[in-house]
């Protein structure tokens, strides 16, 4: 892949947070000269550099209500050599989907021979399990993992870091085209190869999200959300710096990877808030504001990078009440952080009412939050895993 080398960084305290940087090639060939830069401004992470990457990297894959058709296709476009993990919430009733999507992706691996793993995410082996290392922030009165994205994507991390690996990322089952997957993942890993630091996060940008519209297809290049969350996490940057910023662009962004060092110290927010949180939290932890107890991490800094994709994005369209609950959920994740200026504060308020999301005198809600499982024992949990859920689990 060629991409270009970032032109601006926003430093806040140990967190850099890189402007959004374009793809040149998708392929660059193969590895002479590989991941240096090329020039000034242009950088080429060769093949044999981002399969190497791919050998380390997990893909978790949240999955709910989707047709079985769209994640065979997502499934088609993860490059062989990644670990793929399904976590579901898929309804086991009237008709078990996750059993369809299990035994789907049974044959899927079997066929191509390639390493893959799905889990439930209410199922009773994995609350028991998660019950015995003590992680207890998933759980919901039911003692069973809470629904939610977010509480998904969790379970995706601590199952890639189980499975040894060093980075993760994350792609939305609902993606239209299989080609659009492969260079997500081509993107994280360049993004890994150019960081310097071991605690890094790549999110992807879509260049274009068509809808169909009367006249034709429409290529918009702004998400309903993503606009404004991306404008707030900016004012958010802003009143700390003194200085306007536009930097981030991927505030929604559920297409992003981490490197395991990373995700292992990172809060979560529950559900669709959990993407605007990621770089709240990286603020919070790592921004020099709060204290922290992470000191290698603000010793060798944390990377956020964002890549602009060449592929448009073409997902499942889930109506106005969802994007109303996802603008409220991922300003409220800014509003509620200990970080957010009062200033700031009225000004979402303000947003969310003048829009009618919120009625006077009403607040966000508090989203739960996800605690950090870096100290969860891991071995033990894969232990009674194992033994308990009713994942299935095939391995090269
Ligand atoms: N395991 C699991 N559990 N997966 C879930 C759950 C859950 O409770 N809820 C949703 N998912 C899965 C869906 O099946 C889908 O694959 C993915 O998460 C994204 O959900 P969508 O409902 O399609 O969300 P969206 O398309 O409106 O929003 C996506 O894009 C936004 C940026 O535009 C999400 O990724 C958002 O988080 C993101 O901010
Ligand atoms: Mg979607």
């Amino acid at each position: 892949m060629k991409l270009d080398l970032p032109r601006y960084t926003e430093r806040f305290g140990a967190t850099s947070l890189h402007g959004v940087q374009r793809v040149f090639e998708l392929d660059s060939g193969f590895d002479d000269g590989a991941g240096r830069s090329m020039s000034e401004t242009i950088q080429r992470i060769g093949n044999e550099e981002i399969s190497e990457i791919e050998r380390k990297m997990a893909i978790v894959i949240p999955i709910k209500g989707e047709l079985l058709r769209l994640l065979e296709g997502v499934l088609s476009g993860v490059p062989h050599d990644c670990l793929t993990i399904i976590v579901s919430n898929s309804p086991r009733q009237p008709v078990d989907r996750y059993k369809l999507k299990k035994d789907a992706l049974e044959q899927f691996t079997r066929f191509v021979g390639r390493s893959a793993i799905i889990l439930h995410q209410r199922d009773q082996g994995l609350a028991d399990a998660l019950k015995q290392v003590g992680y207890d922030s998933l759980f919901d009165q039911d003692g069973l993992v809470r629904s939610g994205k977010a509480e998904g994507m969790v379970i995706g991390v601590l199952l890639a870091k189980m499975a040894g690996k060093a980075f993760v990322g994350f792609i939305d089952a609902d993606n239209y085209v299989p080609g659009a997957v492969n260079e997500y993942v081509k993107i994280f890993s360049s993004g890994i190869a150019m960081s310097k630091s071991p605690y890094t996060m790549v999110r992807v940008s879509w260049i274009y999200k068509p809808k169909m519209s009367e006249t034709g297809m429409y290529f918009s290049k702004w998400g309903r959300v993503s606009e404004t969350s991306n404008q707030f996490l900016n004012s958010l940057i802003s009143y700390y710096t003194g200085f306007e910023t536009e930097v981030v662009r991927t505030g929604n962004s559920g297409e992003h990877c981490m490197s395991i060092s990373l995700a292992e110290l990172m809060t979560y927010s529950s559900g669709y808030s959990i993407e605007p949180y990621e770089i709240v939290n990286i603020l919070e932890e790592f921004g020099g504001i709060i204290p922290t107890v992470y000191q290698d991490a603000m010793d060798k800094g944390i990377e956020v990078m964002q890549v602009e994709t060449r592929n448009p994005h073409f997902h499942e369209d889930k109506g106005d009440d969802h994007l109303c609950d996802m603008m409220v959920a991922s300003l409220g994740c800014i509003y509620h952080s200990k970080i957010c200026p009062p200033r700031l504060r009225d000004k979402i308020l303000e947003d969310l009412r003048g829009r009618s999301m919120l009625v006077e005198g009403q607040e966000p809600e508090v989203m739960l939050k996800i605690s950090p499982f870096k100290s969860v024992d891991i071995h033990q949990f894969a232990q009674v895993l194992n033994k308990a859920a009713t994942s299935y689990t095939h391995r090269e």
